[in-house]
């Protein structure tokens, strides 16, 4: 069994890594990486395979930096050759980035059998491009692997039981990397030593929609400055983002890094008081770790979580950020119930894959 993963973004990388371990597990399973290279620095990319032990990509597409149409298109146009030329038996995508959907549709249109990992999530903002990237990608696939009940209802409720598919609830495999790298992460990250004492919340920012918008970007350092005359705020930094307090001359005044590898980010997670961020995995490792979140953004896809009140979707003004900060940093709450499972997501995955081909 022959399975193509292409991957190219960061949290991609994360995902894949869970996954790997247990398909090589498998004696028939042969996994062939494609890297589109969407993400390219060092710190966005390498460090995720040295210290996640993922093998080397067999192709790296070296596709980065342009606009949506042209990233897309070009991936598209290199990944249906190497489909051609490798004819997998299966390919595999992750999330929502521009790698997802040029993965997507070059397998399909070649008829090649097609699994969404994260499947089913929803923002309900088709201005996002994450939003377009999803809901084509779920479309189009044959299996569908969902991390919650929620993911599976939207699916539901979008008609998916009528289109040729098959839908599974397979627990998130973000949780399976967190457990499994979080006990590692200890000894191989000094980012806490590094930092020195004190208390500190731990901040990222990325998303388009946040860093495109002058008057969003200072609302959101004005909030972190603010916050961080109370506490101290670190901010590891998405290259997108650092460009873009540069061109405006934005200079947050809070504790800035470059981007962090994921060792280091899971020591962020497991001492920081809680999180402040516009990221979709970050919401959910911020529970992992039994962290309070402010999400940065006027919706999230992780909404149990803010039904179950530890998530605060506070948007992007300066006052109703600091205002959810106050409120979340004197609550006590509950991190116990399983909304992503068990930390299994990566066996139920691969043993749906199995099945599926041994089936065809
Ligand atoms: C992408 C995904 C988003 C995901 C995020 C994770 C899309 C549409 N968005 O957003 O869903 O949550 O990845 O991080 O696919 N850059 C560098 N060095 C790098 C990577 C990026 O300088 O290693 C620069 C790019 O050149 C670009 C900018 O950062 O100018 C943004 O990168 P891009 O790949 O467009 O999207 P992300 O914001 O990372």
């Amino acid at each position: 069994m022959k399975i193509l993963t292409v991957l190219g973004a960061r949290p991609q990388f994360i995902k894949a890594a869970a996954l790997h371990r247990e398909l090589k597990s498998v004696p028939d399973v042969q996994e062939i990486l494609v890297h589109t290279g969407q993400h390219f620095d060092e710190n966005m990319s390498d460090i995720f395979f040295k210290e996640m032990e993922i093998p080397k990509p067999r192709y790296r597409l070296g596709i980065h930096s342009s606009n949506h149409g042209t990233m897309t298109g070009r991936m598209l146009e290199a990944i249906e050759k190497l489909i051609e030329q490798e004819k997998p038996d299966l390919a595999l995508v992750y999330g929502d980035t521009n790698t997802t959907l040029a993965g997507a549709l070059a397998a399909k249109k070649l008829h090649v059998p097609l699994g969404h990992i994260e499947a089913g999530l929803r923002s309900f903002n088709m201005q996002m491009p994450e939003e377009i990237n999803r809901i084509l990608t779920d479309r189009i696939s044959d299996l569908l692997f969902c991390p919650t009940d929620i993911a599976v209802e939207n699916l539901y409720k979008e008609g998916f039981e009528h289109f040729n598919c098959e839908i599974f609830k397979t627990g998130d495999v973000m949780l399976d990397a967190a457990l499994y790298y979080g006990q590692r992460s200890a000894e191989r990250s000094d980012i806490i030593e590094r930092l020195g004492d004190g208390d500190f919340i731990l901040a990222t920012l990325h998303r388009a929609e946040n860093t495109d918008d002058p008057q969003t970007l200072v609302q959101l350092v004005e909030a972190l400055n603010r916050i961080g005359k109370e506490i101290r705020v670190v901010l590891p930094l998405h290259p997108r983002t650092r460009k873009k307090l540069e061109e405006l001359k934005l200079k947050p005044t809070v504790l800035i890094t470059d981007a962090v590898g994921y060792f280091d980010m899971l020591e962020l997670l497991k001492h920081c008081r809680l999180v402040a961020t516009d990221s979709g995995g970050l919401q959910k490792e911020a529970y992992f770790f039994g962290k309070h979140c402010i999400t940065l953004r006027d919706q999230t896809e992780w909404s149990e979580l803010v039904q179950h009140g530890v998530n605060v979707v506070a948007g992007t003004h300066a006052d109703n950020i600091v205002d959810a900060y106050h409120t979340l940093s004197k609550q006590h709450s509950d991190f116990t119930t399983d909304f992503y499972g068990n930390g299994l997501a990566a066996k139920h995955i691969t043993n749906d894959i199995v099945n599926y081909l041994n089936k065809r």
